[in-house]
């Protein structure tokens, strides 16, 4: 039998810059382009009745790129913020954001507010932006609230109910795009059980077909969580 759609796919979304040399451009085109594939992967999702999709935007590694790379993102990110805000109200999907606040720009983090608040009750796909993103502050972040609460020991599930977003169940699927194989310090914890698709295909390429593509090998994996 084949495996039910997942309900969580998350996506580290990677090759923007490789796109933009292929072009001769500059890498912010290819993340401008990237942005776009953000777009119709939403639109995608949604259509087939996903309900958590998990996007790696931005890593806590990632302010170790060159200065004006990183301004470049942090414009387009609050221009495309609003747009996705526009798009959700329209479309009924929810934008959560994971990640730490320190030290994203004052105007990104009142984008990521509006957007939060803005699309609170909207009861379709949920989007969820990994955002100045990591796996290991998202897990010593959890396990400070939980010593700040003067717990001498801590149970697995209490390390769960700490993280970013724990409404969000762990993802049954993470693609990742460029052909990189790697995590990159993205939900280290989630990621336990979850099956991997990697496709070279660079993310601004990313579209419903590729999905589809992707999901059709998950439906055939065989998940064992340690059984036989
Ligand atoms: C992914 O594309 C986007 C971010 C990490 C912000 P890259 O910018 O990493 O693109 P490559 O890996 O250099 O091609
Ligand atoms: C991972 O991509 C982070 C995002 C997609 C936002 P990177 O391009 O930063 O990862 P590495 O450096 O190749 O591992
Ligand atoms: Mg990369």
């Amino acid at each position: 039998m084949p495996n039910t759609l997942p309900t969580h796919i998350a996506i580290i979304m990677d090759g923007n810059g490789r796109w933009a040399k292929q072009r001769h451009l500059p890498r912010l085109a290819g993340h401008r382009a990237g942005a776009e594939a953000v777009k119709r992967t939403i639109e995608a999702a949604q259509k087939l009745g996903i309900k958590y999709l998990t996007l790696y935007a931005f890593s806590t590694e990632n302010w170790t790129r060159p200065q004006d790379e990183i301004n470049g993102l942090m414009d387009l990110l609050s221009k495309t913020l609003d747009t996705y805000t526009q798009e959700a109200q329209a479309k009924n999907f929810r934008l959560l954001v994971s990640g730490s606040r320190d030290p994203l720009p004052p105007t990104v983090l009142e984008k990521i507010d509006k957007a939060v608040q803005t699309t609170a009750h909207n009861t379709g796909l949920t989007v969820n932006l990994a955002l100045n993103y990591g796996a290991r502050q998202e897990i010593l972040h959890a396990v400070n609230a939980l010593l700040a609460q003067g717990k001498q020991t801590v149970s697995l599930q209490d390390i769960a109910d700490h993280l970013y977003q724990p409404q969000v169940p762990d993802p049954e699927l993470i693609i990742r795009t460029s052909g990189e194989e790697r995590l990159s310090n993205f939900l280290l914890w989630q990621a336990a059980y979850s099956e991997f698709y990697f496709t070279p295909v660079l993310w601004p390429d990313f579209n419903a077909q590729e999905l589809q593509r992707a999901l059709d090998t998950y439906a055939h994996r065989t998940r064992r969580f340690g059984g036989v």
